[in-house]
């Protein structure tokens, strides 16, 4: 029984060697080549071979790297998904979640203040950096088959209008865009997003059919002849009242017959997996994004999407860690 105890409090150093792996530009060094912790030591210009020894050796023990004699190379499990440009990398999404060190750190303050604190309130990162982390991690996860998912689920054949509303890095309008040759997508989200946004639909060649709008979706001027609008990633974000008023615009937007797609953490299923990542996901949307947020079920979207107007809701799990529910407005 201790054991669980022990794993539970000592499973922070373990995010700590990931992140420190990545921040340090570790796996790309190891993924060709095999260095003793010295060598090591000479490319990343550490002071102290001691450190790094140590260091090389609990990421062996961990799994993220082999060591053979005196050497370190990556294991097969950073080779896949920790070397950027790997259609799988995940290190901004390890970066993310981990530039909430301060405020899980302080996470007993915060839940007798009942107060959200962000990475850049504590001082753990600057701004800029949440912001491109935040962004880039957003992407890791649409990459690592989000996107395949969405695209696997959501019929939008002979749909040629998308809004996308808080469509961060555009990641899920690129997805929809490459599977569907006729569709055009609108994406509207904040300045820092659609920096990162603009060069990643320049890479997909999609500058011409992905039009980045920057503004609030909640005020900003909507036109109402779309086919279909996705909400990715924001109603875990927003209140109960603020949904409703995002569901409602996305209603007008639409032309009848037009489809929403909610895409979310969301609890659909209810497998023990699950609950895990929607119990702590609660908890950290809470203190780390705002007091409001929090990990919905799918029967409460799917009741504020009836309240709309909108018809045929279907709640839809997926494999990946964020589910669907879709409805449609009604035909006239
Ligand atoms: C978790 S990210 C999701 C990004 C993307 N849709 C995805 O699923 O990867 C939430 C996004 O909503 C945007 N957002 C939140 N409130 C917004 C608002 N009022 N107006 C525009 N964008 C907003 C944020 O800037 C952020 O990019």
């Amino acid at each position: 029984m201790a054991d669980k105890i022990y794993d539970l409090t000592l499973n922070f150093w373990n995010s700590a060697v990931i992140r420190a792996g990545v921040k340090l530009n570790l796996f790309n060094l190891l993924e060709k080549h095999a260095f003793s912790a010295t060598e090591v030591s000479q490319h990343i210009k550490a002071n102290n071979p001691r450190f790094i020894q140590a260091f090389l050796d609990a990421c062996a023990i961990l799994g993220l790297l082999e060591k053979e004699g005196d050497e370190f190379t990556n294991s097969a499990l950073s080779n896949e998904f920790l070397i950027p440009h790997q259609p799988k990398y995940l290190g901004d999404y390890v970066c993310h979640i981990t530039n909430y060190w301060y405020t899980w750190g302080k996470l007993d303050t915060l839940l007798l203040e009942g107060r959200t604190e962000l990475p850049f309130e504590n001082d753990f990162t600057d701004a800029p950096t949440y912001w491109t982390d935040y962004m880039k991690a957003q992407h890791n996860r649409a990459m690592m088959g989000q996107g395949e998912k969405l695209v696997e689920n959501v019929d939008l054949k002979g749909k040629q209008k998308l809004l996308d509303l808080g469509g961060g890095t555009g990641s899920y309008s690129i997805a929809l865009c490459a599977a569907n040759p006729q569709l055009k997508s609108v994406v509207i989200d904040q300045t820092e997003p659609l920096d990162i946004a603009r060069k990643i639909v320049a890479e997909h060649d999609l500058t011409d059919r992905i039009t980045l709008l920057e503004g609030d979706f909640n005020t900003i001027e909507l036109d109402s002849d779309y086919d279909a609008v996705l909400i990715s990633g924001v109603i875990v974000l927003l209140s109960e009242e603020e949904n409703r008023h995002v569901f409602l615009r996305a209603y007008n937007a639409l032309l009848p017959g037009g489809l929403i797609i909610v895409q979310d953490f969301m609890r659909i299923d209810h497998k023990p997996t699950r609950q895990f990542l929607d119990t702590m996901m609660d908890l950290y949307l809470l203190v780390g994004f705002n007091p409001n947020a929090g990990d919905r079920s799918g029967d409460e979207v799917a009741s504020w999407l009836k309240g709309t107007g909108f018809v045929n809701v279907k709640q839809i799990p997926l494999p990946t860690q964020l589910a669907l529910v879709i409805a449609e407005k009604p035909a006239k």
